[in-house]
């Protein structure tokens, strides 16, 4: 059994790492929304709505220029990752009512016509994590963050009415007195223990429900980029039919399953402009893809009773004769599950198409994974196993991946 809510902080974690700059936001927004919603007496599901809606609120911020881009306090067209974020998470059941909570967290109070925007109704839950969030952009890291809070509490309240329902802001005039508050904030943004815990209702996975959730984050990660768009749910479909042509138990299947849709989900951390960049990587740059396994580990590893799937997820650019990272495994440390995530990962990545080049034929695939096998790299008895099924492995992947291109392509037109 894993927790939903766990798994969703691992979520809003990387996409906070994209940059330095963003230092936590997304959690420390939680945190005052939810602080901000016990003093306007919110009940509990209200309370606890905003806190999960405010921990992914800026999900949708694909690149880091965006997310940057919003920590300004007057930002410019706000609404466009808002309504991204509300995009990838409204399908998924659990998500609906916070994806709509997304959707409208950067709509001004407006003396009370932000009550409704774009013929929508805005949810009270969005106000607040709008003052909730322009409070957390008014951090500076300069100071002692108790020492700000007049001067923080000042902007805002020149602004209440125009952005922020003034009732929410009489809420933040209590609360700032309380002097744990910001201690409680400073301790967040420097990664540390705090005080007050978030009181979330929390939720537990079965196998089934994991694989539901996973696959909502394989496209977090996947929809970043045109480039990577579907590649989560390519290496997910390969690596369990690629587990079950081996002859893996059914929950052993699942497992594998579910680690390849979130195997990249460490590259959240990584900007954009780097998986999108058209020329070769600096090493810096390449430095900062190549960590991305060992984000994915750490994240994953946050997760009591996921502990399986993260060995078959973040080990996947290892290599049996220890030259992969970043642990610098060799095949007699790597799990069945690790060396076929490896073999999916490397077949995926090169029969799938690419905005820029096409996916390559059978026998060019097949040279590829014989070599490395005879190199050492990857696991020979899993690449003869994926020769032998390669017509109904490689269809499994043609198929998850075309539903997976569809769904892109509907979002990406709402995107305009
Ligand atoms: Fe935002
Ligand atoms: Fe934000
Ligand atoms: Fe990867």
């Amino acid at each position: 059994m894993v927790s939903l809510l766990e798994l969703t902080l691992q979520l809003s974690r990387a996409s906070d790492m994209v940059s330095p700059e963003l230092n936590h936001h997304q959690r420390l927004v939680a945190y005052i929304a939810f602080n901000l919603g016990e003093e306007l007496c919110f009940d509990e599901k209200k309370l606890n709505e905003v806190s999960v809606a405010a921990i992914l609120h800026d999900v949708g911020g694909l690149s880091m220029q965006e997310r940057i881009k919003v920590l300004k306090f007057e930002a410019i067209n706000p609404h466009q990752h808002a309504r991204i974020g509300w995009l990838l998470l409204k399908d998924y059941r659990e998500f609906a009512e916070i994806a709509r909570i997304i959707k409208f967290h950067h709509v001004d109070w407006n003396r009370g016509g932000g009550l409704r925007f774009c013929g929508e109704t805005v949810m009270p839950e969005s106000h607040l994590i709008h003052l909730s969030d322009r409070i957390a952009t008014l951090i500076s890291r300069d100071d002692k963050i108790i020492n700000q809070k007049d001067q923080i509490f000042k902007k805002i309240a020149s602004a209440s009415g125009r952005k922020f329902n003034p009732d929410y802001v009489k809420a933040f005039e209590k609360l700032k007195e309380k002097e744990f508050f910001w201690y409680d904030l400073e301790s967040i943004s420097n990664g540390r223990r705090y005080y007050k815990k978030i009181n979330f209702k929390d939720q537990c996975l079965g196998i089934d429900e994991l694989i539901g959730i996973t696959k909502l984050y394989a496209r977090v990660i996947d929809f970043r980029s045109n480039f990577t768009a579907v590649h989560s749910e390519g290496v997910s479909a390969v690596a369990n039919r690629l587990a079950q042509h081996l002859s893996c138990d059914e929950l052993t299947c699942k497992k594998i399953q579910a680690a390849g849709y979130i195997h990249d989900i460490g590259k959240l951390s990584v900007p954009t402009e780097i998986l999108e960049k058209p020329s070769a990587l600096t090493p810096e740059e390449f430095a900062v893809m190549k960590k991305h396994t060992y984000h994915t580990y750490v994240l994953l590893n946050q997760v009591q009773g996921l502990e399986e799937v993260n060995e078959y997820a973040a080990m996947h650019h290892e290599r049996l004769d220890g030259s992969g990272y970043p642990f610098k495994l060799t095949g007699k440390e790597l799990s069945l599950g690790a060396r076929i995530m490896a073999v999916a990962d490397i077949f995926t990545a090169v029969t799938e198409n690419r905005p820029y080049r096409k996916g390559m034929q059978k026998d060019q695939v097949i040279n590829i994974l014989k070599n490395m096998a005879l190199d050492e790299k990857i696991d020979a008895g899993i690449v003869e196993n994926l020769i032998t099924n390669y017509l109904d492995i490689n269809i499994a992947r043609i198929n998850a991946q075309k539903k997976a291109r569809t769904r892109y392509v509907d979002f990406a037109k709402l995107l305009v």
